[in-house]
């Protein structure tokens, strides 16, 4: 196999019984059983037991003995069956070498070990010490599966785009701003003193030049990077598989990406998906489910109940309605909330922007005095029953309700009705694939802070046909509707894209849309408008989050068990230690002056001071 071994330690089977072999690996255990000395020898492939009898060598056993796990240790020996008898039985049938072990004759130690920061054949609840000596915390069996596993679906994905005829291309990373909705990482320029790149959120724009380029069909690996506040979901650089077409329209595009991830789900996880996915309006998704990404394996819909309550004498409620707006429930069956539990849900409703979370505990339907709520007094009977029957409401049932503006207050129902799932154990052990297609996005936004226009997707999406000439005639408004489209597993947002702008006039009444002026326009997409004025092809595209596939299809709990060398959610890489301060002549060549504001540099200092004072290694905490 190599000059260092003859096996890998998933190989040796009965069949090799009295050959020599030769492994190398980690010492996974060391075990001593009167005297002899057993050791599970692990490598990326699997275990093998290797064993040394004191009688055979003294010396030898003297050394296994004495090895700390996972130091790195060759060991040469003769491939024997492991004892089976009617009274012994020392084969291991959970092991795939379980069958034999090799009786050693000859063991060197490439690397001693020292004392390790933690076990890693046990869980390890503080994630900063893993993310520390994350070279060791690699080692474990699940995260080298889920390398394996990304490796895999990566292949896979490279595998079929180039089958499809996709050409993979590189566009650089050392770049200018390209608007995907986050703050830009800049790089300053050594030789253009005072001037930036920066890291490229997207290839967007790259990838639209390729197509007016004349390449056609485009994919790329991508990295991508974010200047965001981090998530579970999220990391300041992340991977796409980015992919752009020419003279395509959306089903080209959902075609391409249903087969792909059939076949990503057949070969890396087993499993068989159908295609073609369900497609579902933003507008329903909201309306239903509270969510432009919604989980719908399980209901718990909400309900328009405006009609209900157009003359209530509860303000709230009606008045609502008068301004415009509605009235939504949702009705979680067989859901007692704790007091605890109904604050956090209030909070949450907060913080999505209600003024307040309405809420009906109803212990006994038929009575009156049952319907446990803030709200029931201010009710007439009319209006109990109505919602009686439009929500189907059972003893033990909880109802929701949230007034106001209707995307505001789908939002809101949305994110409680998650947080009820959560309470209620709506998903444990469920392993459904729910996989579909989110359309008909609004093409605008109305941004209340700046009082602007923004894009939902981003500025180089293309209105639906029927919209195209408003935006040319500058007739803006959060009604018109992008050819953009989601897709969405499970509740998150594996991916999105959109068929893009590409005539010079309809890119540039857009830009206007959003509020830029000429020089800005010039500035920063004189580019692209340049190219737009020399032979476009239309073009479409969308990129998948590569490592929010990984994480679902390997059912892992976050992000970062998937990325090799992740940053933790403060955005630093605690094993490298970055980000640090630059050296002064580094800082003297880009003419780059750091200066803080005193506050925030004693503050940074106390807790600089603070964190060293926690011990010998010991990790910063939040
Ligand atoms: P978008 O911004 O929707 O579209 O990104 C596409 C996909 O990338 C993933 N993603 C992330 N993954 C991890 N960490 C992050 N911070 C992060 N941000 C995004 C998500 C998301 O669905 N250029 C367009 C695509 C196009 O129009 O073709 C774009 O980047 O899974
Ligand atoms: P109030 O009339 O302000 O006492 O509110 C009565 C109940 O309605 C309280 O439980 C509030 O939390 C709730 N509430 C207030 N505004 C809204 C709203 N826009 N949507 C849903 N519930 C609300």
């Amino acid at each position: 196999m190599s000059a260092y071994r003859s096996h890998d330690c998933n190989e040796l089977r009965p069949q090799h019984i009295g050959e020599q072999v030769k492994l190398v690996g980690w010492v996974d255990t060391v075990r001593d059983h009167g005297g002899v000395i057993f050791i599970d020898l692990r490598d990326r492939e699997g275990k093998t037991q290797v064993v040394f009898h004191p009688e055979n060598n003294a010396e030898l056993a003297k050394m296994a003995e004495g090895l700390r796990v996972e130091s790195v240790i060759q060991v040469g020996g003769k491939v024997v069956a492991r004892l089976k008898t009617d009274e012994i039985d020392a084969t291991n049938p959970d092991l795939a070498t379980g069958e034999i072990e090799v009786e050693a004759d000859a063991l060197t130690v490439l690397n001693r070990a020292a004392v390790l920061p933690f076990q890693l054949d046990r869980h390890v609840a503080n994630e900063d010490i893993r993310l520390k000596y994350r070279f060791l915390d690699l080692r474990r069996p699940e995260m080298q599966r889920n390398m394996i596993l990304r490796h895999r679906i990566t292949k896979t994905m490279r595998d079929y785009l180039d089958e499809q005829g996709f050409l993979e291309i590189e566009t650089p990373i050392l770049s200018k701003s390209t608007p995907e909705g986050a703050r830009d990482f800049l790089v300053p320029s050594r030789l253009s003193p005072g001037t930036f790149y920066a890291l490229p959120q997207a290839p967007q724009q790259y990838k639209q030049l390729l197509m007016v380029a004349g390449l056609e069909k485009y994919f790329q690996v991508a990295r991508c990077f974010r200047d965001e506040d981090l998530r579970a979901d999220r990391q300041p650089e992340f991977t796409q598989i980015d992919i752009e077409a020419s003279f395509i329209t959306p089903e080209d595009i959902y075609g391409w990406v249903e087969a792909m991830l059939q076949r990503v789900f057949r070969e890396a996880v087993g499993k068989e998906i159908n295609a073609p996915f369900e497609r579902v309006t933003w507008h329903d998704a909201m309306d239903q489910y509270g969510s432009d990404k919604p989980d719908r394996r399980f209901a718990m819909k909400l309900t328009d109940c405006s009609d209900i309550f157009a003359k209530s004498d509860f303000r709230v409620f009606s008045g609502a309605i008068a301004a415009g707006g509605v009235v939504k429930a949702i009705n979680a069956k067989n859901f007692s909330p704790s007091v605890g539990q109904v604050d956090s849900l209030t909070q949450t409703a907060l913080e999505a922007g209600a003024k307040g979370l309405a809420y009906i505990k109803v212990r006994d339907v038929n009575d009156r005095e049952g319907w446990k709520s803030p709200i029931t007094k201010r009710l007439t009977d009319a209006e109990i029953d109505a919602l009686k029957e439009r929500l189907n409401i059972e003893d033990g049932d909880c109802i929701f309700f949230a007034a106001g503006p209707w995307e505001e207050s789908c939002t809101i129902l949305g994110r409680v009705r998650l947080e009820c799932a959560e309470y209620m154990e709506l998903l444990k052990d469920n392993h459904d694939i729910d996989l579909f297609w989110v359309t008909r996005f609004p093409l605008f936004g109305w941004d209340a802070e700046t009082q602007r226009f923004c894009a939902i997707h981003h500025p180089f999406t293309r209105p639906v046909p029927e919209d195209v000439d408003k935006v040319l005639r500058g007739e803006i408004s959060t009604d018109l509707c992008a050819e953009a489209y989601d897709i969405i597993l499970n509740g998150n947002e594996l991916g999105g894209g959109s068929i893009r702008i590409h005539e010079r006039d309809l890119q540039d009444a857009t830009f206007r849309a959003l509020g830029l002026d000429e020089a800005t326009i010039q500035e920063q997409f004189g580019h692209l408008l340049s190219a737009f004025s020399f032979g476009a092809p239309p073009h479409g595209g969308l990129a998948l989050g590569l490592d929010r596939v990984v994480m679902l299809l390997g059912e892992c709990s976050s992000i970062r068990e998937v990325i090799a060398f992740p940053k933790n959610n403060r955005g630093a890489d605690l094993m490298s230690e970055s980000p640090a301060p630059a050296e002064p002549n580094q800082l003297r060549d880009i003419h780059i002056q750091v200066k803080l504001p005193e506050k925030l540099r004693q503050k940074l200092e106390a807790e600089k001071a603070a964190a060293s004072s926690g011990g010998d290694g010991a990790p910063a905490k939040a």
